[in-house]
């Protein structure tokens, strides 16, 4: 009979437990990894075999609950929902972490609080106009395709953990919030659409995602965020929500590509700004001037590309 193989590795925790010890500190752990075995099947067994005081979460180990998330290798996944042999560096080790942009509380126990603060920025529950109805609101099939990716979402905080913004700003709502937006943006029952891509719009929004994808990697999920806000852009735009940077951005992007075939870069900062928007203007000057002195400026006469008539006709076709 065939006997289960296993393979000896270092388990590499981050451990931290401010009232022993106030800064975080590695310690490594050895663990003959069972044929099979998740991440988190590895970590319960540390924890059953070797160090009780072990904190982090868990719960459903099937990839539902969203408790496990955790940093392996410098990437946020769900412990439960890899296979541990797949992270083995060349070392045979693992690095486990705490998710990042929040706070650690104990190990690999982060506070999720302000990642819930922003999911209820979003308001996310149905607003209707109806708040008392005799029968259930339905959807045509059609109709729910377009939000049954982000209800897919499981709350698990690996998109928001990794996010670029969120590391240097944050005040982003970040990927989770926003995905979960999406939802209720683009639900046939509700009927805040313009309020929610009014407020979707403002700093701190849509608008400032780097489109980095990083959330896409990280979503253990179909929601992946990074789509699910492109999907709130395009409704923001069609709505009409275009007096913020961000959208005058993109517009400005579609028009130059449209008439040239290439970007105009000298137009796409002022347009951005906005052609009133004077502060904006005059802090755009010191860019100029350091892209001036550095010659990094783009030809003043934009030119467009030999095969502009086939991007034309690309955007005549889309817009049919
Ligand atoms: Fe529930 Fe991993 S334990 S998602």
């Amino acid at each position: 009979m065939k006997q289960p193989s296993t393979r000896m590795a270092t388990f590499r925790i981050k451990r931290y437990n401010p009232e022993i010890k106030p800064e975080a500190y590695y310690e490594d752990f050895q663990l003959d990894i069972p044929d099979g075995a998740t991440l988190l099947d590895c970590i319960n067994l540390i924890k059953w075999t070797q160090d009780g005081t072990l904190t982090y979460r868990m719960s459903c180990r099937s990839a539902i609950c969203g408790s496990c998330g955790m940093k392996a290798n410098g990437h946020a996944q769900l412990a439960c929902q890899r296979q541990a042999i797949s992270l083995l560096d060349k070392d045979d080790t693992i690095t486990i972490e705490p998710l990042g942009n929040m706070e650690p509380v104990k190990d690999l126990v982060v506070d999720f609080e302000p990642f819930w603060d922003k999911i209820n920025k979003i308001k996310p529950y149905l607003q209707t106009e109806d708040s008392s109805p005799q029968k259930e609101r339905t959807q045509a099939p059609e109709q729910f395709r377009l939000i049954d990716d982000a209800i897919t979402c499981i709350m698990c905080g690996n998109c928001y953990s990794d996010c670029n913004v969120l590391e240097v700003d944050d005040k982003f709502l970040g990927p989770a919030a926003l995905a979960k937006a999406q939802r209720f943006v683009s639900d046939s029952r509700d009927h805040k659409t313009l309020e929610r891509v009014t407020a979707l719009s403002e700093p701190g929004g849509i608008w400032d995602c780097t489109h980095c994808g990083e959330c896409v990697e990280r979503c253990p999920k179909p929601a992946q965020p990074f789509y699910r806000i492109k999907e709130i852009m395009s409704v923001a735009l069609e709505q009409g929500v275009h007096n913020n940077i961000g959208a005058r951005h993109a517009l400005s992007f579609v028009k130059s590509v449209k008439s040239s075939g290439r970007l105009n870069e000298n137009m796409i900062p002022v347009e951005s700004m906005g052609y009133f928007n004077f502060k904006g203007l005059m802090d755009l000057i010191p860019i100029g001037l350091r892209m001036l002195l550095k010659r990094k400026i783009p030809p003043i006469i934009h030119k467009s590309i030999d095969d502009v008539k086939d991007v034309k006709r690309i955007f005549k076709e889309l817009d049919q």
